[in-house]
């Protein structure tokens, strides 16, 4: 019976033809973004296969893993206890069957780390972002953005109905006068990354949060590229800014310092998180987070507690020492004092060569161009993490200097 019925397939050769005419623009465009193969764990050395086929070692210097935590062993042991007394996965959602006693206690530990009432783990900060606006805010409310917030942030804000408003990248008077056309709303809301990960930069939170008092809006930070990296016990930009604990919402990764396998969060007041276990809708219909990434995230939570000096102390360290190094061979280093530490190039074609020779000489950068970041601001984001050695910050310096001089983008 099933043989009469005729079908198609698969995805007929014109509209293969049309999918494959965008690809082609796309490169044409040189936009096209290619993946390199890793072939060992994430570390500050790695393994790279390239596309021809060779294999080589390489510093890593372009990864999220700010502590070195990825594959740190005690990371890798909390991961496997998880598993071993947990299982591989909860095969449920978090209200039907999905709840076990580790996620309460990671929601606990995140909550103490920030210094709020309570936490909800999504399965990315990207779900955690697409989450929170529609479920906080309606129609008679507003939401303000800094215009360079991460793209999960712009596509939770579609999801709401309330009003939105974007402020001009860190301009506080803008913000302010965002703030004054939005007097009449019921709440509102102003949400910005603490750090913004193509510049490095670090939002002013101090003038944001007095902004936000007298307006009496709520406040909102993007912890991702801060927690674990910011303030004295790396807590993040809030503890930065002698803020800890007076942010009405925190939303966070675990996928960056906190051991890197995945995983975010919301770490707020009760009442909202409670909330949000009932509305938000990545939470509601998407699976729990697997039992080894809860298990590496407590794990990564007790060493950052346990020895700040060696991972937070470490990679403030090593992030002055490469800006200075970088500055010093007649580099551009964009941002703050963050491990972000962006290398302007300007030019897109020079910024992809340099990431290419320097791949040669077994330094793993990647080149940033339009559309990630402004036409003609180029640039090869490197991230220290407190992984790297001296020896090695030294080495990529180096690498970066003559490759540079080969391309005549030093004198
Ligand atoms: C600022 C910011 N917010 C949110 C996210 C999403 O985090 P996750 O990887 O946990 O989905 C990222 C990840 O790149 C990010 O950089």
């Amino acid at each position: 019976m099933f043989s009469k019925i005729i079908r198609r397939t698969v995805v007929s050769p014109a509209l293969k033809e049309s999918f494959a005419a965008e690809g082609t623009a796309i490169k044409a465009a040189g936009t096209w973004k290619s993946e390199r193969q890793i072939i060992s764990k994430q570390g500050s050395s790695i393994r790279v296969r390239k596309p021809c086929g060779t294999e080589i070692n390489c510093v890593n210097f372009c990864a999220n893993n700010y502590l070195g935590l990825s594959a740190h062993p005690d990371v890798v042991d909390g991961a496997r206890a998880a598993l071993e007394s947990h299982g591989a996965g909860l095969s449920s959602v978090r209200f039907i069957c999905g709840t076990q006693d580790i996620h309460l206690e990671l929601e606990k530990r995140l909550a103490k780390l920030h210094g709020t009432d309570d936490a909800i783990l999504y399965a990315a900060c990207f779900d955690a972002n697409a989450g929170i606006f529609e479920v906080i805010l309606g129609k008679d409310d507003a939401v303000i953005s800094d215009s360079l917030n991460h793209a999960s942030i712009i596509d939770g804000i579609r999801l709401c109905k309330a009003q939105r408003k974007r402020y001009v990248h860190m301009d506080m008077s803008d913000l302010e006068a965002k703030l004054i056309e939005t007097a009449n709303c019921r709440r509102r809301l102003v949400v910005t990354d603490g750090v913004f990960s193509m510049d490095g930069d670090i939002a002013p939170l101090d003038e944001i949060k007095a902004l936000c008092e007298k307006h009496d809006a709520m406040l909102m930070i993007d912890e991702c590229h801060a927690t674990g990296i910011l303030g004295d016990k790396g807590r993040g930009t809030d503890e930065l800014f002698g803020l800890h604990g007076q942010v009405d919402i925190i939303n966070s990764t675990l996928g960056k310092a906190l051991g890197g396998a995945s995983g975010g969060y919301t770490a707020g007041p009760k009442e909202i998180v409670d909330l949000l276990r009932q509305k938000a809708r990545p939470y509601l219909f998407s699976n729990t987070l697997a039992p080894p990434v809860v298990g590496a995230a407590l794990s990564a939570i007790d060493l950052l507690e346990t020895k700040p000096d060696a991972f937070i102390g470490e990679i403030q360290r090593k992030t002055k020492l490469f800006r200075s190094k970088m500055t010093a061979a007649g580099f551009d280093i964009m941002g703050k004092e963050h491990p972000i530490s962006p290398v302007f190039i300007g030019d897109a074609r020079l910024a992809a060569e340099l990431a290419d020779k320097l791949l040669d000489c077994g330094i793993f950068v990647i080149a940033f161009s339009y559309p990630v970041v402004p036409e003609g601001k180029a640039r090869i984001r490197v991230q220290i993490s407190a992984a790297h050695s001296d020896e090695q910050i030294d080495q990529t310096v180096n690498a970066f200097a003559s490759c540079a001089k080969e391309l005549n983008i030093l004198p």
